[in-house]
């Protein structure tokens, strides 16, 4: 799936002009704009420009504009078996900035999305507490809030590419994230509520959904930043992200950030759920599983050009694009290669960028027109280096799911075109 690229091959296009190899000439070329001859769209008056357009009454709430209908989640059909109990994905390739969308946003349901109002819900703290309580969402209301930009990562994201290249896109192989704002209530301030007994260390959570998604927690973590969310990006969270209440677990694996969240239960130890166990544990090469692989680990990767987003002019100014993030902080530093990783050079990091939240890239870049493989490195601020796949393969062998870090590549052709590959 390709984005058809609204301006390619038309009469209306304006042309970059010059190529000049020096630095000063991409500033030149990047703002010397020629039109060829007259352009209607200048000289005539357009169908636009001779009526009106939508009343304020027209869009309640509004909708993208038509001509973005493919900024859209897309599945993998050999991923989906099930509809019910399976995943889609953000597209990454045509967003910018840092926040993702809630309406493009990545979902992944074990059971569905469900429907649950804010007068059917309730919040149950049980266990090790001295007194256990019950939370409606009114009472959620009341308590101290905030507001914080988080990423949430699948654990299985880029978990299709271990053994080889696979998907072609940013979006397949990547866009198992999103990035909101939240507003919630610090669940510490929750738990201070029912007071924590000495012997709990752990937290249980579940959700209201069929599959209840229950996951453990350690209490130090739920202490730390945990997040009672009930508006993502300003609103109210969507369904199928978890309304009327989600649990944020910053930084830590998607899988954690319970949708629809209906109970926490103040545990001694770790429950070994279904999702700890069976699943969200990492094949190591030796065969054997490690458990308990919370943390994002720093990751990164190139949106465009990409393999649905290829480049549609010719040689010059360039712009080369990505996001880059850590579950351990901050992103310090994102340098980026075109050729396969034999010279690099640091991307500018846009600013204002969060702790445990995507971070954007850009390269400028003066295209000569050649092939090109490539490739971001982040390095986070704990100075964590993403590996490259030889490096996590040695470690995890091919045969993982969760967890893939690793560097991507992309082959941009001469022609604009761009190919998921591996480099050696
Ligand atoms: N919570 C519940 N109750 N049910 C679920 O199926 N899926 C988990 C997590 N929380 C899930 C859940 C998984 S595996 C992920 S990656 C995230 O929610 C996805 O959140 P999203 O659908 O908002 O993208
Ligand atoms: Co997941």
């Amino acid at each position: 799936m390709t984005d058809e690229p609204e301006t390619k091959g038309t009469s209306r296009r304006a042309f970059l002009r010059g190529t000049a190899a020096a630095s000063a000439g991409l500033v030149a070329a990047a703002t010397s704009v020629r039109a060829e001859g007259a352009d209607p769209l200048i000289t005539e008056i357009q169908p636009w420009a001779q009526g009106f357009g939508d009343g304020v009454d027209a869009t309640p709430y509004g909708l993208p504009i038509k001509f973005e209908s493919d900024v859209v989640r897309r599945n993998v059909s050999w991923l989906t078996a099930d509809v019910i109990s399976s995943i889609n994905f953000t597209p990454i390739h045509a967003l910018d900035g840092t926040i993702t969308p809630q309406g493009c946003a990545f979902e992944r349901h074990h059971s569905g999305a469900i429907e649950l109002s804010k007068d059917d819900y309730r919040l149950m703290i049980n266990g090790l507490v001295d007194t256990p309580l019950v939370f409606t969402y009114a009472d959620l209301e009341r308590f101290p809030r905030e507001s914080h930009v988080y990423f949430l990562e699948c654990a299985a994201n880029t978990g299709m590419e271990w053994a080889g290249s696979q998907l072609n896109g940013s979006q397949f192989t990547h866009g198992m994230i999103h990035n909101m704002e939240y507003t919630g209530i610090p669940l510490r301030l929750l738990l201070e509520e029912a007071g924590v007994k000495p012997e709990g260390k752990w937290i249980f959570v579940e959700g209201a959904d069929a599959s209840s998604n229950g996951r453990s927690i350690p209490l130090e973590k739920a202490l730390d930043d945990c997040l009672v969310a009930f508006k993502a990006n300003g609103e109210a969270l969507r369904k199928e992200h978890g309304y009327p209440v989600r649990l944020c677990v910053p930084g830590w694996e998607g899988n954690m950030w319970v949708k629809w969240l209906r109970r926490v239960e103040v545990t001694e130890n770790a429950v070994e759920s279904r999702e700890e166990t069976s699943k969200y544990t990492d094949t190591l090469e030796n065969g054997t599983s490690r458990k308990w692989t919370w943390v994002m680990d720093a990751k990164s990767v190139i949106t465009a050009p990409s393999p649905q987003a290829p480049i549609t002019h010719g040689p010059g100014p360039l712009v080369i694009t990505g996001l880059a993030w850590s579950g351990r902080g901050t992103i310090s530093r994102v340098d980026v290669t075109v050729d396969g990783g034999k010279t690099w050079k640091t991307a500018r990091l846009a600013p204002h960028s969060h702790d445990k939240a995507l971070h954007r890239f850009y390269l400028d870049h003066l295209w000569d027109g050649s092939e090109m493989l490539i490739q971001s490195r982040a390095v986070d601020s704990t100075g964590y280096v993403q590996p490259t796949k030889t490096e996590l393969r040695q470690v995890r062998g091919v045969n993982s799911v969760y967890h893939n870090n690793c560097i991507q590549t992309w082959w941009v052709k001469s022609t604009g075109e761009a190919e998921n590959v591996e480099v050696s």
